[in-house]
């Protein structure tokens, strides 16, 4: 078993509400008890925006977009970007500072495992949301991703791969995330990223392209 990095720690103790509700995110955010919150964008997102600087500037949502960092790393690299996310204190913080960044983004509170789509879209990003629903709910999150891309959409995901049982965050492995995702995307590319601290090695990026097109 591979160890939980220090500051990941399980929260599910920390509060008498639940992952699945909206109250129990947003009591994060008022405690300041964020340990995803890294004060930047995820790094293997930076490296592709980077390394793929040709792509056709479409529209983005990032579903579980917490402050915003991922959503404005898309932004400014000239994509259309929707950040979603089920705190209100969350939205706030990720409207605020993009308006500080001088960026434009779109944020909305919203639940993306259940709420239909505003537009349908190019891209949809997955940066630890995944991994803070209950397992259980996975079969919604994909159901969700395929609900609010375009028929030809891409669905690019850091994924956290952890043992944990108990969580959030609640860990995953590569054969599980093929047996979900395969049905529906072709594997275009997969790689381990360039990852924070405390995360090295323990990420896998996946870019999916949808089947059917
Ligand atoms: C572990 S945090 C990650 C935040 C951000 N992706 C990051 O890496 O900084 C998970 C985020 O997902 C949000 N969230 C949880 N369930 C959600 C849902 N059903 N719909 C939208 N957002 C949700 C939480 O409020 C929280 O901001």
């Amino acid at each position: 078993m591979q160890k939980k990095p220090k500051n990941v720690q399980p929260c599910h103790d920390r509060t008498s509400s639940h992952p699945s509700d909206s109250s129990f995110w947003e009591e994060r955010y008022q405690s300041g008890d964020m340990p995803w919150e890294k004060g930047a964008p995820s790094p293997g997102l930076v490296d592709f925006l980077a390394e793929h600087s040709k792509l056709p500037r479409g529209t983005v949502c990032v579903p579980g977009c917490g402050t915003g960092h991922d959503v404005r790393a898309w932004a400014g690299a000239g994509f259309e970007v929707f950040g979603y996310d089920i705190a209100p204190s969350a939205m706030r913080l990720a409207a605020e500072r993009t308006r500080e960044a001088g960026l434009s983004a779109q944020f909305q509170l919203g639940d993306f495992l259940a709420d239909p789509p505003p537009l349908l879209f190019d891209w949809v990003f997955e940066h630890t949301l995944l991994c803070a629903i209950q397992p259980n709910q996975r079969e919604d999150y994909v159901r969700s991703v395929l609900r609010w891309l375009k028929p030809d959409g891409q669905y690019l995901a850091v994924n956290y791969l952890i043992p944990d049982r108990e969580g959030p965050p609640f860990g995953t492995t590569r054969d599980e995330l093929w047996q979900r995702f395969s049905p529906h995307f072709e594997l275009f590319k997969e790689w381990v990223p360039r990852s924070y601290p405390n995360r090295t090695g323990l990420e896998l990026m996946l870019w999916w392209r949808r089947k059917g097109v």
